[in-house]
């Protein structure tokens, strides 16, 4: 917890997707830093597991796949459970990024971005 920042978020709850790496555990660090609960998620459950043990008793670890609606239930539930209640969602999950213009994308590539980024956003 860094002391220095504005508590703008104390008694707060937030859900954030694709929090296992990069800019998601970014993401979580930083609400966590503002006095917000977080609840990362994300379908890897050991580098999620990692961080939320990281940000000590304020953190949760939610297992979920963004593109699978059952598992987004399952994580809401389980968030829910914890939290009582959410104010905040960060859909931030992304598939894996890939080079080349869209025009070398191909098309399973394309569907999967469109899986997690559009119908994770949805679910
Ligand atoms: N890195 C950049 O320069 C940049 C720039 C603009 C926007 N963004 C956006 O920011 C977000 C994070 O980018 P990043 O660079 O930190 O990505 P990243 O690849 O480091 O992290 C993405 C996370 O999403 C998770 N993920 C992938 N598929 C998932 C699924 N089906 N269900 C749940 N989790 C899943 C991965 O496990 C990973 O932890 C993305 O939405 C990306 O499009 C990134």
């Amino acid at each position: 917890m860094n002391s220095a920042l504005p508590h703008r978020l104390d008694g707060k709850f937030v859900l954030i997707t694709g929090a296992a790496s990069g800019i998601g555990a970014a993401i979580a660090r930083r609400c966590a830093d503002e006095g917000a609960r977080v609840a990362c998620s994300d379908r890897d459950t050991a580098s999620t597991k990692a961080l939320a043990a990281s940000l000590g008793p304020n953190a949760l670890a939610v297992d979920c796949d963004v593109t699978d609606p059952d598992s987004v239930q399952d994580a809401v539930d389980a968030t829910a459970q914890a939290f009582g209640r959410l104010d905040g969602l960060v859909h931030n999950a992304a598939a894996p990024s890939t080079d080349g213009t869209v025009a070398d994308l191909a098309v399973d590539k394309w569907r999967l971005e469109v899986d997690v980024s559009l119908t994770g956003a949805f679910l």
